[in-house]
């Protein structure tokens, strides 16, 4: 595996690649890498000839400094990772070399950016977009790999790619858990041991909360899945949502949108930790 922490260099090792006609895919990340992870990297893998992957925690998207700090570095044990899953490019910059000049683009995604993740951390999916639309810009991949994990994030990858016309072709990837049904994720390594055991809660509630579809209207739903966590002194429910999966705005009737999915986020502890399940 090359490992490269400079622009110029890669795009010039990428572009040796795709004179011979190799497809490239990609998979973006802040690193901390799981299975989760993993996975999006061994579909990139199967289905292209080369694979680039980066870590790079992008200070821009993070709304909440703290958040930030703790954010989880392991780069040896990424690193190892990835050369065991053969991937052929780590591109791993420096915050300087992504951001010679603070970037202030604002793109304007709407209603997609404004609910849930949007509404509670406010610039957050504009710097997804940002570095987003940079590393496309430097990688120029054929597919790009993203979590259903992060469904919100990935409908504005989606946007961004409509909207800018990019030549780039975004492969949604189903969550992938932990044996107990937590979602795996980055944050779940910051939970105490008492919380770790109450997280596989969340997944939990998402799956009897489908149970009660279509008896119960979107409105009750989310009433019945507030109440399982209010019961709950350890949880604090950030927002809890039922949406089309296309526009991700609240349906009111089953009959609204043809995929309509729950979305969830809650505090563990000071850990925020968020969950989707499909409902149709
Ligand atoms: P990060 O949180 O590292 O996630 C990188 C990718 O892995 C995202 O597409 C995310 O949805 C996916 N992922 C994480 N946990 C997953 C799980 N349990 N199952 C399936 N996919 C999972 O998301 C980001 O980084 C950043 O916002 C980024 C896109 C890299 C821009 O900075």
């Amino acid at each position: 595996m090359i490992i490269n922490e400079y622009i110029a260099e890669l795009k010039q090792l990428l572009m040796h690649e795709r004179s011979q006609a190799k497809t490239i895919g990609f998979v973006p990340t802040m690193g901390a890498l799981h299975p989760g992870h993993l996975e999006l990297m061994k579909q990139a893998k199967k289905e292209n000839d080369i694979l680039v992957a980066s870590i790079f925690v992008n200070p821009i998207q993070f709304n909440n400094p703290e958040d930030l700090k703790k954010y989880p570095r392991t780069f040896e044990t990424d690193r190892q990772m990835l050369e065991d899953i053969g991937c052929d490019f780590l591109f791993y910059p420096s915050a300087e070399e992504i951001y010679p000049e603070p970037d202030n683009t604002y793109y304007d995604f709407g209603a997609l950016a404004q609910c849930m993740e949007g509404e509670k951390r406010p610039g957050h999916f504009n710097g997804v977009a940002i570095v987003v639309r940079k590393l496309f810009d430097i990688v120029e991949p054929d597919k790009a790999y993203f979590g259903e994990k992060d469904f919100q994030q990935l409908a504005i990858i989606q946007a961004l790619v409509r909207k800018l016309n990019m030549p780039v072709q975004v492969i949604p990837c189903p969550i992938v858990r932990e044996v107990d049904g937590l979602a795996m994720s980055s944050r779940n390594m910051r939970l105490s041991k008492e919380a770790r055991q109450e997280a596989p809660f969340i997944y939990e509630t998402l799956k009897r909360a489908i149970t009660l579809f279509p008896t119960y209207s979107p409105e009750a739903l989310k009433h019945w899945v507030a109440g399982q966590f209010e019961n709950k002194e350890t949880f604090t429910v950030d927002y809890i949502e039922i949406a089309d999966t296309t526009e991700l705005q609240a349906v009111h009737n089953w009959e609204d949108a043809s995929g309509i999915s729950l979305f969830v986020a809650v505090f563990l502890e000071e850990v925020r930790l968020i969950d989707n399940i499909r409902i149709i």
